[in-house]
């Protein structure tokens, strides 16, 4: 008989979440997987570049850097350190940088999605930030960047990580089980950015906190245009100024702020 490795503990803390937990959950591949098999072609060549075997092997360590970097304006913008510094702090985590030794006292034992998890990088930074008691859950649609992700050795003196297989516009989770949420260089992927939206909100609990790092539109009209529709050629939506930190306060978000750079935004709010 094949032995069956036993369920990583944090898979099981995450079925725990789960608004409808599967009788008998894939656990697999290393992470829980609660879409099955691929079947449908990618709608987009930025979402067939996402499932592609290249792009997870290069992601982190060219792609990432080179593509974000420049997009929040460097040198001047904040290099992928201090970005994620930026994002652990505007969701009240610990911030420090570069991340804690084990047992100091601000980081809190959160609860923390990250959407769009893809490789893991944005995951594990968030990660750093939460205390030996919390759980950190990278949520992504891609097999192969969940692969990635779920082989990364996970720190002993930090929380709890596990990666699911699931859809952003149709969150697996029960209503307000995370204290922090994160959805970075993703929101312009999805078909419907707004049912993302909604579904960050719902299972977001009052108090908590969510973080996006998205595309944004320069003000000048002929940049703007042209950016906008090289970006929809690759089925990749530009926000604009006030879209995405309208939809935080049209969902009843408090404390809306923006960091702006020359082609991302990040925009932070607490669910009241
Ligand atoms: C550019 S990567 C972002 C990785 C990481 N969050 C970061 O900031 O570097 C975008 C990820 O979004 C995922 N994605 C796109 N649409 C998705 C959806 N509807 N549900 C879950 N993940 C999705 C892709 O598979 C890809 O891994």
């Amino acid at each position: 008989m094949t032995p069956v490795a036993a369920r990583p503990a944090a898979l099981d803390r995450i079925l725990a979440l789960l608004a409808d937990p599967p009788a008998d959950p894939d656990t697999g591949a290393g992470y829980l997987d609660l879409l099955g098999p691929v079947d449908e072609p990618a709608p987009t060549l930025a979402q067939s570049v996402m499932r592609s075997s290249f792009l997870p092997r290069i992601y982190e360590r060219v792609w990432r850097p080179v593509g974000f970097n420049l997009a929040k304006g460097w040198p001047a913008g904040p290099d992928t350190a201090a970005e994620q510094a930026l994002l652990r702090r505007r969701l009240g985590l610990g911030a420090r940088r570069p991340c804690r030794d084990a047992g100091t006292g601000d980081r809190p034992d959160a609860t923390v999605l990250d959407i769009a998890c893809g490789p893991g990088n944005v995951t594990r930074a968030l990660a750093c930030g939460v205390g030996p008691g919390g759980l950190v859950v990278g949520l992504d649609a891609a097999p192969r960047m969940l692969a990635r992700a779920a082989a990364e050795p996970v720190p002993q003196d930090g929380p709890a990580i596990g990666y699911v297989r699931g859809d952003a516009v149709d969150l697996p989770f029960a209503d307000a089980t995370f204290d922090a949420v994160c959805c970075s260089g993703a929101l312009y992927l999805f078909a419907d950015p707004w049912a993302a939206l909604d579904a960050m909100t719902r299972v977001l609990r009052p108090g908590g906190r969510l973080v996006i790092l998205t595309s944004r539109r320069p003000r000048l009209p002929v940049t703007g245009l042209t950016v906008s529709t090289a970006g929809r050629a690759a089925g990749i939506r530009v926000f604009g100024d006030a879209e995405v930190t309208g939809a935080l306060a049209g969902r009843g978000f408090a404390d809306v702020r923006r960091d702006r750079y020359p082609l991302a935004q990040i925009v932070t709010g607490r669910r009241v």
